[in-house]
């Protein structure tokens, strides 16, 4: 969650910066029954937020802007880094 606050901060200093305006609206959260169907969903999104920022880094590439490719980058790490520990703790803990 803190990783994510960070990422938010970024994104919506960096669209400022470049003359847009952040939303502030999330994505939806998908209802769970259980705190597994809970963690699958958590699993389906830290794995779609690798895929879309993975996405645009390439992009910021392609724009030129290497600070924002790199930042991105660390970014698909980070959220990397959270899918493997949500996939842990599906594999390992008794839910
Ligand atoms: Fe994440």
């Amino acid at each position: 969650m803190a990783d994510e606050q960070l990422h938010a901060q970024f994104l919506a200093n960096k669209i400022v910066a470049l003359g847009g305006e952040p939303t502030t609206t999330p994505r939806p959260v998908p209802s769970a029954k259980s705190n597994r169907e809970m963690l699958e969903a958590v699993l389906a999104a830290e794995r779609q937020a690798t895929v879309d920022y993975t996405q645009r880094a390439r992009e910021a590439e392609e724009f030129n802007d290497k600070g924002l490719a790199v930042q991105l980058e660390d970014i698909v790490r980070d959220e990397s880094g959270h899918s493997e520990e949500t996939e842990r703790i599906l594999r390992d803990w008794p839910l």
